[in-house]
């Protein structure tokens, strides 16, 4: 990917903090934004991961697992629609809409080698590193005639050694994603299966 560098650091209004949407209406602009079928797949997906992480490790209570969930659905919805404008249209957006901060802040660091803001609460780190290897994780059971049925870490993580394989998911972005944060890959495998492998 192309790099689309935001060049700002600041993002949404501290005013609207705890001003969020219900999924359902972000489900509403993903279908209206992203025609494709996969790639709403893959944001309901970090979605999922994300709101169970908030939930399950972080002790969120229901505002901030929302916060989660909300910034997971909709990382890429522009992508589709505004490939050299990606992430900035999806910003300004949600700054029209008076969003959280934090959600903007998010999802604006979802890749800090392309958009040049760097991931600083948990928040912010995890959706680097769910992004990239949920779906990686995806396109590893996607090759299994039992797709996520008896998918293990180590046959993802052999996979991740094998540069070939989906080779368009950056191994640099994952190396980079992992050393922000505590959790060991085989764990974050481990999480990305079981929260993503229902949803559809
Ligand atoms: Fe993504």
């Amino acid at each position: 990917m192309a790099t689309h560098l935001l060049g700002r650091s600041s993002f949404g209004n501290p005013k609207n903090t705890g001003n969020l949407i219900h999924p359902d209406d972000a489900l509403q602009l993903l279908n209206e934004w992203v025609p494709n079928e996969r790639l709403r797949l893959h944001m309901k997906q970090v979605a999922a991961i994300m709101k169970a992480w908030a939930i399950e490790r972080e002790d969120a209570d229901e505002t901030t697992a929302l916060k989660w969930e909300l910034a997971g659905l909709l990382h890429d919805a522009d992508w589709e629609k505004y490939p050299d404008d990606h992430c900035r249209i999806i910003i300004e957006e949600l700054e029209r809409r008076n969003i959280d901060p934090e959600v903007i802040h998010c999802i604006a660091s979802h890749g800090p080698g392309y958009f040049g803001v760097e991931p600083q609460n948990k928040m912010d780190k995890m959706i680097y590193a769910f992004d990239e290897l949920s779906g990686f994780v995806h396109a590893a059971a996607l090759i299994r005639p039992t797709r996520y049925e008896g998918l293990e870490v180590k046959s993802v993580l052999k996979r991740l050694k094998t540069p070939s394989f989906a080779a368009q998911v950056s191994r640099d972005d994952i190396t980079d994603a992992l050393s922000r944060i505590d959790t060991p890959p085989e764990e974050l495998i481990q999480f990305i299966i079981d929260h993503q492998k229902d949803v559809s």
